[in-house]
Formats: structure tokens, sequence, C-alpha cells
């Protein structure tokens, strides 16, 4: 069974909960708003009562739409998840489509959102070659012009949401399938030291928030893990504030690398943090009962391949349902890669996943 649960509303959980009696009173008595006391919150069989049981993060994707007009689905973001990432709404070209001319809005609602239901935010993402404004991507800027601007996006961004977003993406996808630096606006005009520079003027702005390099085909011991990893020796070598790793984690059914946990391991053993921060495994269409029975083995182990390392931070997956992923939009004819299907039934990778997270399954 996926969910249940009231009856289990009680056991014990960390942080572990206040009784409901004693809780009702403190809110009568102080007004105080403690969303983490709600049954679906508090259930340890859900998603999140595991994962808040062994004090990590099981997150999402969430994209704006659905937050703002699906009430089944933000039920189910709720009720399962501790932990949320606009899918699109703090990229670049969603937060500063003109310059200087910040829209907030659909960021903001997210962040209000996490916080009325006890969910952590993960902040993606600055640095990438991607999404970004019309404006930046063809203003020919000088490489002073454009330190200056992503400096200043980087300030403004991480000084709104300062002590709301416990991590970020900082720089997102910056290597080649080769190991080589991938062409961007920043490599191409900045070389890569704007890499160690986006770090320390994040880690300036907010400096408790997490900052991770995040990349995709990364999980498995490769030529370009190989080439992060290098990176990220050197800039810890040289003290810049790299926190963590983000191993997006976009598989295909039957596919999860062998070699994931140790390659997580070994960015681990340099004292980083490990995350898969955007977990989903597609599949061909129409989506056999055998490869679902596949895919949910994948989701266990992909999730048990971060959670069985010493400093793994926890789990994201890259949407909730099967409803609104970017998988069919982008690989013609795969789907069906989320634990939840179209009508929000939980699938079989719903267990898959909770068992990942349960260390008694
Ligand atoms: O917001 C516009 C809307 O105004 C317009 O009408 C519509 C028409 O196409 O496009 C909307 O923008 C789309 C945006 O999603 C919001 O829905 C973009 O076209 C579309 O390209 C964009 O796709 C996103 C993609 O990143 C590119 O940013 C996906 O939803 C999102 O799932 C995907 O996420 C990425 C991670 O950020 C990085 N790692 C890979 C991952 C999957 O591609």
């Amino acid at each position: 069974m996926p969910h249940t649960a009231r009856s289990h509303h009680r056991r014990r959980r960390v942080p572990r909960p206040l009784p409901l009696v004693a809780a009702g009173a403190l809110l009568a008595a102080a007004a105080v708003t403690l969303p983490q006391l709600t049954p679906e919150a508090s259930a340890a069989t859900t998603l999140r009562g595991y994962a808040d049981a062994r004090g990590v993060r099981i997150g999402a994707a969430v994209g704006d739409s659905p937050l703002t007009s699906d009430s089944a689905y933000t039920t189910v973001l709720d009720r399962e998840f501790n932990s949320v990432t606009a899918e699109n709404a703090m990229k670049w070209d969603a937060l500063e489509p003109s310059r200087g001319g910040y829209n907030w809005a659909a960021a903001d609602r997210l962040v209000a959102h996490a916080a009325a239901h006890n969910q952590g935010v993960r902040g993606h993402t600055l640095a990438w070659y991607s999404q970004l404004p019309s404006w930046l991507k063809n203003g020919n800027f000088s490489a002073a012009e454009l330190n200056t601007i992503l400096k200043k996006h980087i300030d403004t961004t991480l000084g709104r949401y300062k002590g709301k977003v416990y991590a970020w993406d900082v720089v997102n996808e910056t290597f080649n399938e080769d190991g080589s630096m991938r062409s961007s606006l920043w490599q191409d005009k900045l070389g890569t030291g704007y890499i160690a520079n986006a770090l320390r003027w994040a880690h300036a702005a907010d400096p408790a928030a997490k900052l991770y390099i995040n990349d995709y085909n990364i999980e498995a011991d490769n030529a370009k893990s190989d080439a992060l990893y290098t990176l990220a020796k050197q800039l810890l070598a040289e003290g810049v504030p790299l926190n963590g790793i983000g191993f997006q984690s976009h598989f295909v059914v039957g596919q999860v690398p062998s070699t994931m946990k140790a390659n997580l391991k070994r960015f681990s053993d340099l004292g980083l943090e490990v995350s898969v921060t955007e977990l989903d495994i597609r599949i061909p269409l129409p989506a056999s009962a055998a490869e679902l029975a596949q895919q949910s083995a994948d989701y266990k182990l992909a999730s048990e391949n971060c959670l069985g390392v010493a400093r793994c931070a926890g789990v994201t997956v890259w949407g909730v349902t099967d409803k609104y992923s970017w998988i069919p939009g982008t690989f013609s004819g795969f789907g069906a890669a989320l634990p939840y299907n179209e009508s929000y039934a939980p699938k079989p990778s719903y267990t898959g996943l909770s068992n990942g997270l349960n260390p008694a399954a």
C-alpha cells in the first residue's frame, strides 16, 4: 500500500511532531501556524514520512500551472514530498525577462506554497546555457559586462530567497559528454573561471544555502563524471564554496548505471553532498506490465544508490505525475516516467521509490 495511514501519524519521525492535543493548545494560545502537523505531512508511510525519518529530502519538480490550477496535484505533492524544485519558474528567462526587470510571481508562489506545507525549496538554476532571455543571449556583452550581469542576477535572486532556499543549482550542465567544457554564453566569454566566481557570489549572497553543480549523464563513472570530479577537486582545493553535486538522473527503463553508487561515493568522499536532482525513468509507450515492474526496481535502485552514500542529501523526481512530465514532448514515443499516472494513481514505481526510501523495506 503506497499511502494509508492516519493510524501511523503518531509514529516516531524526525523531527518528532508535537502531540496533536498539545499542538492544538499551542495554536490556540500563540496563533502560530505549524503546517507540519497536518495528518498528511506526518503520516509515516508517505514518501516524505520515510524521508523525514532518515533526515533526507524527497523532492519533486513543480510546474506553476498545476500548482495554481490542479488541487489533485497539490494534494499529492503536499502529502508525499518534503522538498520542491521550480521546474521552470527560477530559470533566467522566467525571473529576469528584461534586464533588471524581474518577474518573481511564479517563484514566489512556489516558495510561499512550500513554506505553508513545511517543504524545503531547491533553487534551480543560475548559470546555465539554456533558457536565457533574448536580451542576454543576443546582447553581445563584453566579458566585464557579463560578469556584472551574472553577479547581479545571483545577488538579486539569492538575496530575495535568502533563508528560504536550502540548496541552489548554481551551475547547470556545464560539460559535454566527452568531458570537455560545453559551449555557452558563460564559458565562451568568461572561460571556466565563471564557475568559481558564480559559486563565490552565491555564497556571499546566501551563506547558508548549499551550492551545487548539477548535470545529467554524470551518474555513471564516465568521461563526463571524471571531468566533473577533476573540476570539483580543483574547486575545493582552491577554497571555492562548492557544497554538492546534483545528479539529474534522467534514465531509460532498465538502464540505471551499474557504477552509479560507486560514482556518487567518490564525490561524497571529497566531502561534497550528493543529491539525485531530477529523477525520471522513461518507458517506450505503451508501457507493459513488465516495464512498469522494471521501472519500479529502477526507482528503488536509483534512490538507494544515493541514500546508501554517506553525504546523500536526498532525491528529487522531475515531476509528480505523468500528466505533466516533459518526457513525451522531448522523447517522442516515450513517457510514463514518474511515480503517479495521469489520474494520480500511484504506479509500481511509487512503491519502488517508497521502498528505496524505507530502510526496512
Ligand atoms: O513559458 C512558455 C509559455 O509562455 C509558452 O506559451 C510556451 C510555448 O511553448 O512555452 C513556455 O515555456 C516552456 C517552459 O518549459 C514552461 O512550460 C518552454 O517552451 C519549454 O522549453 C520548457 O521546457 C522545460 C525545459 O527544462 C527547458 O527549460 C521543461 O518544462 C523542464 O522540465 C526542463 O527541465 C530541465 C531542467 O531544467 C534541467 N535538466 C533537464 C530538464 C529536462 O529537460
